[in-house]
C-alpha cells in the first residue's frame, strides 16, 4: 500500500500523460507555451500501462485519472485506458479534458472501459473564452461536454476557475447552465502552479467569494460533512437539492488531512503532492529492468515521504518548479 507517515493511504493515482496542451489558459502557461519534453523523456503507452498496473495490483491503487496537459493530445491515450480497464482488480478510470477533441473520441473512450471524465470550463462567453485561453474554441468545449454525456461518461463533472475581472462574475450563470445540462460544476481556487509565476495571493478569487457569488441566486446549504471524505471538492446543495454544487478551496480551506493521492508525471516521476518540491524517478528504474517489486518499494518510498501539507497561505510556500500541466491535475 502506498502510506505516508501522516497515516494517510493514496488509493487515487493521477496519471499524466503529456505536458502539452492546445489552450494556453492565462492562470496556467504563457502564450508561447513551454519547453515541452522530448519524446525520449515520455514514458511509451507500454511503460504507462505497467506502472500503472504495479500501483493497482501491487500497491492498492483503485482509482486511475488520466490528466495533462492535455490528455486527449496522446495518440495512444484509448488503447491505455483499455488496458487499465483490463486491470485486476479494476480500477474506476477518468479523464480530465479541456474538451477539445471529445465529441470525437468519446465514445470510443466509453467502449474501451473510460467511467468518467471531469472537463474544464471557465465562461459561458466565446469571448471571454479566448481571452482566457487565448485560443477560439469555445463551441468545441461545448460539443465535447453534450458527446460525453451522450456516450455515459457520467456524471460529467465541469471545473471552473474564476479569474477576478475576468470571468468572476460569471459564477452563478455557470452554475445555472451546468443545472440545466445536468452536469456537476466544481470551482477550483487559482493555485500558485503557472509556469510564469504570475498568481498573486490578493487577486485570487477565494472560496467564500465564490459562495457569496452563487447566493445571490441560489440558496446553499452545507451538505453533511461525512459526504467530503477525501474528496477535495466541498459540496453544497443547490436550493434544497438533489443537485449540488463543489468548491476545491486548496489554499484557503486546504484538504491535504484527507489526500489520497499520488501523482505520475508524463515522464516518469512520482510525485507525492501537487506542491511537492522534490519527486522519485521511476522511469529510470523501469528502463534499466528494474522488477514489479523494485519500482512499487520505489513509489512506497516517495509516498511515505510526503508532508503534512502544501501549506500554500504560509509565509514560507515555495512554489514547484513544474508548472501543473506537467504535473497533471
Ligand atoms: N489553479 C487552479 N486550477 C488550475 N487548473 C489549471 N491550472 C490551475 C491553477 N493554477 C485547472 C484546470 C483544470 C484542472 C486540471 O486544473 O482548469 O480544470
Ligand atoms: Fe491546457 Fe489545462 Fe493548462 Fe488550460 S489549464 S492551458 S487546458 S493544461
Amino acid at each position: 500500500m502506498l502510506l505516508d507517515t501522516f497515516g494517510r493511504q493514496a488509493v487515487d493515482l493521477r496519471v499524466s500523460l503529456t505536458d502539452r496542451c492546445n489552450l494556453r489558459c492565462t492562470y496556467c502557461m504563457p502564450e508561447e507555451g513551454l519547453q515541452w519534453l522530448g519524446r525520449s523523456e515520455l514514458l511509451t503507452d507500454e511503460e504507462i500501462v505497467r506502472l500503472v498496473s504495479i500501483a493497482v495490483t501491487d500497491l492498492g491503487v483503485t482509482e486511475v485519472r488520466f490528466t495533462g496537459g492535455e490528455p486527449l493530445l496522446r495518440p495512444g491515450l484509448v488503447a491505455i485506458v483499455a488496458a487499465c480497464a483490463e486491470l485486476a482488480p479494476r480500477p474506476e478510470l477518468s479523464l480530465t479534458s479541456n474538451g477539445i477533441g471529445l465529441a470525437r473520441i468519446a465514445a470510443a473512450l466509453k467502449a474501451a472501459g473510460l467511467d468518467r471524465v471531469n472537463v474544464s470550463l471557465d465562461t459561458l462567453d466565446p469571448e471571454v473564452f479566448r481571452t482566457l485561453t487565448r485560443r477560439s474554441r469555445h463551441q468545441d468545449v461545448l460539443d465535447g461536454l453534450a458527446a460525453a454525456e451522450a456516450a455515459g461518461l457520467t456524471p460529467v463533472k465541469l471545473n471552473a476557475v474564476l479569474m477576478r475581472g475576468v470571468n468572476d462574475h460569471e459564477a452563478p450563470d455557470l452554475l445555472a447552465w451546468c443545472l440545466a445540462h445536468g452536469y456537476q460544476l466544481r470551482f477550483i481556487e487559482q493555485m500558485p502552479l503557472d509556469a510564469q509565476h504570475g498568481w498573486d495571493r490578493s487577486q485570487m478569487v477565494t472560496a467564500g467569494e465564490i459562495l457569496e457569488r452563487l447566493g445571490t441566486r441560489f440558496a446553499l446549504t452545507p451538505e453533511p460533512s461525512a459526504a467530503r471524505g477525501a474528496a477535495p471538492a466541498e459540496r453544497w446543495l443547490v436550493d434544497g437539492g438533489p443537485a449540488s454544487v463543489g468548491v476545491i478551496a486548496s489554499v484557503t480551506r486546504p484538504f491535504c488531512r484527507a489526500c489520497d493521492r499520488t501523482r505520475l508525471t508524463a515522464d516518469g516521476q512520482v510525485r507525492n503532492c501537487l506542491f511537492a518540491t522534490g519527486e522519485t524517478d521511476l522511469r529510470t528504474a523501469l528502463r534499466e529492468g528494474g522488477s514489479d517489486a523494485e519500482i512499487a518499494a520505489l513509489w512506497r518510498a516517495a509516498m511515505w515521504g510526503k508532508k503534512a501539507g502544501a501549506g500554500i497561505d504560509d509565509p514560507e510556500f515555495l512554489q514547484p518548479e513544474r508548472p501543473m500541466s506537467a504535473i497533471g491535475g
